[in-house]
């Protein structure tokens, strides 16, 4: 019996000696040392033996089960080094490679053009103001002193959503909003940056979709002469200190009078060339003395206040101070475009 231990542990031994796998292993570790394996099977049969027999083969089969048990151990942990040094080598990381780029975003051209005008206002004392994209007729159109059989509102021009609701063609809708909300105070004095739409055919310098900056002023004693200055101050530091601005009489239903506004042109200043056809201006913005039947429709009594007002588009602008010359690179989001604006 002795023998037969003997030549188990052996066995094992060698059976251990050449496996190769953590699986492997633990079959052996089943087949030799489990319940059902040989070495429990001599203990079992242990009862059989001489009284004197009993001790000498109980110990030897207890060494052979330690042996076998001491030998797995080791070549387990030795096939676990192996393992982890394997998984070391290929899941190594070289901390020492560059990294991947990534891709940085940077503020759209029109966001800053409006951030800049925004800033510049503010340091006139503007607050900035806001309004629905969806509109009213009534804030749209009809508050502004523009009438129902106006050319302006044709379907050709404006984005019906009901008879009622549209739209809005322009930010002036805000200016009535405001005046509502400040329920006769005054100062107002607010700039709106906002989209307006427009049923336009899409060209170099049209677009269904784009972005006005609306401006108000009301109070006491507001003449034109505060028009004028306001917006001289804004182009200087928009366009440079050289830059002039020149008012031209126009037409607008809800200002009176009404003011077409040129700078003097931003590439030859004022000297004639391609850009401002040769005249030396170029045309950026509406504007004029609120009329007074909008400023009574919104709770302000014409005789004792007076204000101005101004629209001017934000691509328009843009396009002048960078030499952009198609409106719809604004919005077809091409990244080699847009990047260039990245450090402006
Ligand atoms: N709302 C006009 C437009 O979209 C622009 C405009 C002109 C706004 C004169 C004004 C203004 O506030 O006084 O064409």
């Amino acid at each position: 019996m002795k023998d037969k231990l003997l030549s188990l542990q052996q066995e094992a031994l060698d059976t251990l000696h050449q496996s190769t796998s953590l699986s492997e292993l633990n079959d052996l570790r089943i087949k030799y040392l489990g319940k059902k394996g040989p070495i429990t099977e001599v203990l079992r049969g242990m009862g059989s033996l001489s009284a004197e027999e009993r001790p000498i083969i109980g110990q030897v089969a207890n060494e052979v089960r330690a042996a076998i048990s001491e030998a797995i151990q080791q070549k387990q942990e030795k096939l676990e080094k192996e393992e982890t040094d394997r998984k070391l080598q290929v899941e190594k990381i070289d901390v020492t490679l560059p990294g991947r780029p990534s891709e940085k975003g940077s503020i759209h051209p029109l966001t800053k053009i409006i951030q800049e005008m925004e800033d510049i206002f503010l340091g006139m004392g503007f607050q900035v103001a806001e309004g629905p994209e969806v509109e009213t007729d009534y804030y749209n159109f009809e508050a502004l002193n523009i009438h129902k059989n106006h050319p302006a509102r044709d379907m050709q021009d404006t984005f019906y959503i009901t008879d009622d609701l549209l739209l809005r063609t322009h930010t002036s809708s805000v200016q009535i909003r405001t005046m509502q909300n400040m329920k006769g105070e005054v100062p107002v004095k607010i700039i709106c940056p906002g989209r307006v739409y427009r049923r336009d055919d899409d060209d170099a310098t049209h677009s269904h979709m784009f972005t006005q900056i609306e401006g108000l002023v009301i109070d006491k004693h507001i003449r034109m002469s505060d028009l004028k200055g306001t917006l001289l101050q804004f182009v200087k530091e928009m366009f440079g200190n050289d830059t002039e601005i020149r008012l031209r009489p126009s037409f607008f239903p809800f200002t009176e009078p009404s003011a077409e506004v040129d700078v003097s042109c931003t590439v030859c200043k004022g000297k004639g060339c391609r850009v401002c056809k040769q005249t030396g201006w170029i045309e950026i913005l509406g504007s004029g003395m609120v009329h007074p039947k909008v400023l009574e429709m919104s709770g302000y009594d014409p005789k004792e206040y007076s204000g101005f007002a101004f629209g001017t588009g934000v691509e328009r602008i843009a396009m002048l101070k960078y030499g952009i010359e198609d409106i719809r690179h604004f919005f077809t989001n091409d990244l080699r475009f847009l990047k260039q604006f990245a450090h402006i």
